[in-house]
């Protein structure tokens, strides 16, 4: 398929690298493809960053037909740029893909077209500290029509945001809520896929959370209640004495690709890693018993994120005296100087751009 470009008559300034937050400034720049069943993935090309003209009767907007992928793009010291793992977000894209009943994309394509896409954008991979180009690629569903079925057409979009940490915290500890009043998601649903769904059913209990002074919340499974999943915005690790557990995929929990390179890096450390349910009340008994060392959460726009205390019920748990601990210290470190470029990459999950 071709790859068609159209440039832009007048280009945005660029931000002060050093004072981004996450997800407001976006490039000159946009990938979009669209889908239609006579002619599959079709007209992929590279336009001005534009708005998305919708009919009001558009399938994604009352059905929430749509998936979508977060990675990013980092500078090194010497000026390349490059990917961590982005294969992965596009195997999981195609998973989420299939679960929602959209067309599969080709990854290979849609891996060349954002590579080229970021290479025209390079000036905006900001290189100040902890800072990135946060790759946004979206498929929605865009049949003007109000019967619910599957979509027969799509659009695939890339955007690109520069930005700087996804917490306000920094790498600093954040305070966690566990819900016993709502449930992100339910057997047999869609909580392994990244979909708006997932997160829309997360709001209200996250505003519930900010309301008494938490930054997010921590789900429990939608069937008992019980076991630990994950946060609104990250996959969560509990390291008990020695083990470092991270709640089992069980369909319900997102697989998140920051979590699968902490526990892939634990086995190539020979660490105790575990990936197994873990229920509320043996966290609370570990907290008692002095055995809970650290709790994290990790995700792309995260990165690796302490957890200094958790309220579940009328129960109030302090971890590791609110401090940043060494297992997530040592994970941060791992992982940012990977993406960074700042070490060797053992595991040959860097992708170049450039
Ligand atoms: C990410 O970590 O990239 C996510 O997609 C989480 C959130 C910003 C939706």
């Amino acid at each position: 398929m071709e790859l068609a470009m159209t440039t832009s008559e007048k280009l945005r300034s660029k931000p002060d690298d050093t004072s981004l937050g996450f997800g407001t400034i976006f490039t000159d720049y946009m990938f979009n493809m669209d889908y239609a069943p006579d002619k599959g993935w079709h007209s992929a090309r590279i336009e001005p960053y534009a708005s998305i003209e919708m009919d009001p009767a558009t399938m994604f907007l009352h059905y929430g037909q749509g998936v979508f992928e977060g990675l990013k793009a980092y500078r090194t010291e010497s000026g390349h740029i490059q990917l961590f793992r982005p294969q992965e977000n596009l195997k999981r894209l195609n998973r989420s893909c299939r679960r929602l009943c959209i067309p599969e994309v080709d990854e290979d394509f849609v891996l060349d077209a954002m590579k080229h896409l970021i290479e025209i954008e390079k000036g905006w991979v900001p290189s100040a500290p902890e800072t990135s180009l946060y790759i946004r690629p979206t498929i929605i569903a865009m049949d003007p029509f109000l019967g619910v079925r599957a979509s027969y057409t799509y659009r695939l979009f890339i955007i690109l945001s520069p930005v700087g940490a996804y917490y306000p915290e920094g790498f600093n500890p954040v305070k966690i809520l566990v819900t016993s009043d709502y449930v992100r998601a339910v057997r047999g649903g869609v909580g392994e896929a990244k979909t708006p769904a997932n997160y829309a059913a997360s709001l209200m209990a996250g505003e519930d959370a900010h309301d008494a002074g938490y930054t997010q919340v921590l789900w429990l499974d939608g069937v008992e209640q019980k076991y630990l999943e994950e946060v609104g915005s990250m996959n969560i690790f509990f390291v008990i004495d020695d083990e470092i557990i991270t709640p089992e995929l069980n369909g319900s929990i997102l697989p998140g690709i920051t979590r699968m390179s902490v526990v892939e890096l634990a086995k190539h450390w020979n660490e105790k890693v575990s990936e197994r349910k873990i229920s509320i009340d043996e966290l609370i008994q570990a907290h008692a018993s002095g055995s809970l060392k650290e709790v994290f959460g990790a995700g792309t726009a995260a990165v690796i994120s302490p957890v200094g205390q958790i309220k579940y019920g009328d129960q109030v748990i302090t971890i590791n005296d609110n401090q940043t601990g060494p297992v997530a210290q040592k994970y941060y470190k791992a992982i940012t100087d990977i993406q960074y470029g700042k070490a060797e990459d053992p595991m040959e999950w860097i992708v170049p751009v450039i």
